[in-house]
Parts: C-alpha cells; sequence; structure tokens
C-alpha cells in the first residue's frame, strides 16, 4: 500500500500510518475477492505496506510475499510473522515465479508504470495473472485543486511536488497490452471514502511532498488554506471529512506458455 523509494518529501511511520489510515485494507475486501487467492498459489503483494491484506492472503492458503521500498512497513510486515522484503518496485528481481501478482492502494505512487509492469510481467508464470486497485483518473481531484491553490496563493509553484500517477482506462489498458497482458476487465470507480481521523491527518499522511521544504509557518498556513478550501466540499461541517477516491480496478493475465511440439 506504499512505495515511495521515488517520491522526494513522502515518509512512511507505520504507526502513524495504522492510526490513519487502517481504512484502507478495510476497502481492500473487493480487490481480494477478485484476486481469489487459491491454496498452494505463490503470490506477490506488490506495494504491500504493512502487510494487512498480505496476511489475509495467506489466510486464503496461498504462499505470499510481501515487497515494499518503504523500510519501516516492511519491518511492520514481518511483525506479523510474514514474508516481506524492502524492493524497488521499479527494479523487482523475480523470474516468471508468480502465479499471481496482487497490488492495493500502491500504483500510484510509481510514476514509471511502464518500468514497472515490465517486472510484473516479468514476475509472473505464463498464464500468471495481475489483480490491482490504485487511484484512477480523477482520485482526490478536489483535494489536489485545493493544495495547489494554497500552495500558488503564497507564490509557491506546485511543479515537482504532485507525487501521484491516476491514470484513465485506456491509458493503463495501453501500458498492460504494451507490457504483453490480456486486460480481462478494468474500470473506474468512484468512492467517495470517510476518513475516520479527518482531512489534516490524511494530509499529514499521504501529501507530504506537497509541503516538502516550506517553513514551519508556511506549512500551517498552506495547510489551513487547503482545510479552508476543501470544507465546502468534502466536510459536512460537523468534523466529517471524506476524501474523493476514484479507484482503478484492474485484472490481466499473461497468455500460456506456447507449446512448439
Ligand atoms: C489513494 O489510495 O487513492 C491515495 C492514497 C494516498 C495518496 C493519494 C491517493
Amino acid at each position: 500500500m506504499t512505495d515511495t523509494s521515488h517520491t522526494p518529501g513522502q515518509h512512511w511511520n507505520s504507526r502513524q500510518y495504522a492510526e490513519h489510515a487502517s481504512f484502507v485494507p478495510t476497502l481492500g475486501q473487493d480487490v481480494l475477492d477478485l484476486l481469489a487467492a487459491r491454496p498452494g498459489e505463490r503470490i506477490l503483494d506488490l506495494g504491500c505496506g504493512d502487510g494487512a491484506l498480505t496476511e489475509r492472503i495467506k489466510a486464503q492458503g496461498a504462499e505470499v510475499l510481501g515487497v515494499d521500498a518503504a523500510e519501516e512497513m516492511v519491518e511492520a510486515a514481518l511483525a506479523r510473522g510474514l514474508e516481506a522484503k524492502r524492493i524497488d518496485a521499479y527494479q523487482l528481481p523475480f523470474d516468471h515465479e508468480f502465479d499471481a501478482v496482487f497490488s492495493n492502494a500502491a500504483l500510484h505512487w510509481m510514476l514509471d508504470p511502464q518500468t514497472v509492469l515490465a517486472g510484473v510481467a516479468r514476475a509472473l508464470k505464463p498464464g500468471g495473472r495481475f489483480v490491482a486497485e490504485f487511484g484512477g483518473h480523477g482520485n482526490v481531484a478536489a483535494i489536489c485543486t485545493a493544495l495547489i491553490a494554497s500552495l500558488q496563493f503564497r507564490g509557491i509553484s506546485a511543479r515537482g511536488r504532485h507525487p501521484w500517477y491516476f491514470p484513465t482506462t485506456e491509458e493503463y489498458a495501453h501500458l498492460l497490452e504494451t507490457a504483453g497482458f490480456k486486460v480481462d476487465s478494468i474500470a473506474l470507480i468512484p468512492r467517495p471514502t470517510p476518513l475516520p481521523t479527518g482531512m489534516q491527518a490524511w494530509l499529514e499522511t499521504f501529501a507530504q511532498p506537497f509541503f516538502h521544504g516550506l517553513d514551519e509557518d508556511l506549512k500551517i498556513t498552506v495547510m489551513d488554506n487547503t482545510l479552508t478550501l476543501l470544507s465546502h466540499t468534502l466536510s459536512d461541517g460537523q468534523g466529517h471529512w471524506s476524501a474523493d477516491y476514484v479507484r482503478l480496478r484492474v485484472v490481466a493475465h499473461l497468455p500460456e506458455a506456447v507449446s512448439l511440439t
């Protein structure tokens, strides 16, 4: 659920993540159902975060390896008794060894999807499947706009601060096909998501690159301005916040090996 070795300014803290982002794995059941892991399968969980979903895949009887670029998250996954490694998603070292690659809420942190998909295809056995959900086109659009406007209002360019990749279905399907996959299903799913600990906690957990390098006073001003702008659309005025999530959910598979006999 995290993978940020290439995201300047973003740092992960497993305690902060558990406190403010526990809804992420909770809302991962649909994509887990799509994966439908079977006993005996070998599965790679790409961007496994603290391993909350990796653990659920293991409970289905599959053998699962979680990988993440954030050391703190890998440690949290290991502490659950899972097989987990710190691995850069741009340099997946696997060679046709997994029945499925699974990923939830991680791929939007990887701004070079072509390289990631090439590594995913290489990691899979012939006929292997790729099942993923992440932020798609339009994801957190109000949040991004409010952050960019608040920075600009203070004369700060947002160029280079937007850390996420939110593709359309057409764009991502094309990338998958280029990497050798057949797309079984791909859809954008708007999913306004209640934030149990509020918008400021979400911004502090996930949107650090927008504040990177600002002095403390400026950070507070940009945060306050962002919250004021967002309060009109993403708060009910009673202290309940939601995020304007749009999920891109995809299932794809590699062709079976061609027999030359
Ligand atoms: C998401 O899951 O869509 C998401 C999470 C953190 C930052 C941006 C997007």
